[in-house]
């Protein structure tokens, strides 16, 4: 026998009864998407390899670390092009918006993916090489008033899918006046003690500063005594923030301010945020994240325009409704539809006529007994047996509540309705 071909490490396989809880979650944030407004945009999966360099910025793990690389057959691209698998939406949505002046069409434009992101990490509890986002993304729009209804829609997201607990960090990060000061703020705080930051630490304290308050092996004594961006912003970027928050007290929506959240891509500007379940800050895994990003359309060679949006990872959704013994909401019954002989048509018939009335069905196409027919369908998960027989000649069949045993003769549609409920 040859050997088995198993699904690469770092994916995972959707299987029932967990695409149930799949289908609950993307519902809820398609539903989601449509009363806050949000259209629809598709992009590719790959794109060139310098839309990520440039947009997340080369000092960012996505780009220097997990870039998952294509090629065509044989290793071969056109025009010298490099092809990345996309390590998240936000660059190529920014691309996209440029590349079809969608600028002309009434602003700011609110755009949303469900879909497939790729890092080639390495693999672990709620870390995938393959996982999926909901994205959101707003241009155009300076905000704060944006600002505050993303934070509020993602909250609320968390909410509706059924997970309790959770909060968002939020925290501001500056612009191109203010960043400056305050990365040199943290050169200064880090430097003399250089030889106690990590590795990676240590390289990013040269290329992106911001990101040693990342580390999670920092020596907490070095990070409590770290200046914080909020006591370096700019009037603008202080006022931006200062109404944020008075937005989200508004809203009764539950954050904290995390001095420490810098997030991991290079394009942030001003209002940062995640969301984590409370009380489970040791696993430092974020739910999702977002935030302002009013320099990459230039970054990208476009013009200056303002954005925010937010990534919710499912696949961490997923877990943490799991964790929390989240099910979700029961779906409508299930019918079998049994007989007596070889009635396939019969049975595919009253099959057919219950499916028209909405009901969900699944008729045996086996000539097995009736009571071993009765007996798959309690296995399947079905409440009702439509059970075909001979009064089918006047349009009836046996109704059998598969809970109590009790049947009853009725007409096809009276059946669907009772059913139906
Ligand atoms: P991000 O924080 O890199 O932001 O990713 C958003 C979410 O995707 C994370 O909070 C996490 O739930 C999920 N995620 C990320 N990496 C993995 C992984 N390897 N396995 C499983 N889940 C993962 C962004 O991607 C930004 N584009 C968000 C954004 C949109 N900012 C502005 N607009």
């Amino acid at each position: 026998m040859s050997r088995q071909i198993t699904a690469p490490r770092g994916t995972r396989d959707l299987l029932p009864p967990e695409t149930e809880a799949w289908g609950h979650v993307e519902a809820t944030a398609r539903d989601l998407a449509r009363r806050y407004a949000f259209e629809r945009i598709e992009i590719p999966l790959f794109e060139r390899v310098e839309l990520f360099a440039r947009g997340l910025g080369e000092s960012s793990d996505a780009v220097e670390k997990e870039m998952f690389r294509v090629s065509g057959a044989r290793g071969s691209t056109e025009d010298g092009a490099e092809w990345a698998l996309r390590p998240e939406p936000t660059a190529g949505i920014v691309r996209a918006y440029l590349e079809h002046g969608m600028h002309v069409r009434p602003g700011p434009l609110r755009l949303t993916l469900i879909g497939p992101m790729f890092r080639y990490d390495r693999p672990q509890a709620g870390r995938y090489r393959q996982f999926s986002q909901w994205d959101v993304e707003v241009l155009g729009d300076r905000g704060p008033a944006i600002d505050a209804e993303l934070i509020e829609l993602a909250s609320r997201f968390y909410r509706e899918v059924g997970l309790s607990g959770v909060v968002a960090r939020v925290n501001s990060i500056g612009d191109a006046v203010c960043r400056p000061v305050y990365r040199q703020a943290l050169v200064d705080h880090f430097t003399p003690h250089v030889e106690r930051l990590s590795d990676d630490s240590q390289r990013r304290l040269a290329l992106n500063p911001l990101r040693v308050l990342d580390d999670k092996e920092l020596d907490p004594e070095l990070a409590a005594g770290a200046p914080r961006s909020v006591d370096h912003l700019c009037d603008d970027c202080r006022e931006h923030f200062h109404r944020v928050r008075a937005l989200l007290d508004a809203l009764a929506v539950p954050y904290e301010v995390d001095h420490r959240l810098v997030r991991g891509l290079d394009y942030y500007t001003r209002t940062a945020f995640e969301f984590v379940v409370e009380g489970r800050e040791g696993q430092q895994q974020a739910l999702g994240g977002g935030g302002r990003y009013d320099g990459l359309a230039e970054i990208l060679g476009g013009r200056a325009t303002p954005g925010i949006g937010f990534g919710v990872g499912l696949d961490r959704t997923l877990i943490a409704l799991e964790e929390q013994g989240v099910a979700p909401p029961a779906a409508g019954p299930l019918v079998a539809v049994v007989g007596f002989e070889d009635d396939q048509a019969d049975r595919l018939r009253v099959a057919a006529t219950l499916r028209e009335a909405g009901l969900a069905v699944r008729p045996d196409g086996t000539s097995r007994k009736l009571g071993k027919q009765l007996e798959a369908a309690s296995k399947a998960g079905a409440s009702w047996a439509a059970v075909v027989g001979e009064e089918l000649r006047e349009g009836r069949i046996g109704l059998k509540d598969l809970a109590t045993g009790e049947q009853e003769t009725v007409a096809v549609e009276e059946a669907a309705k009772r059913i139906g409920g």
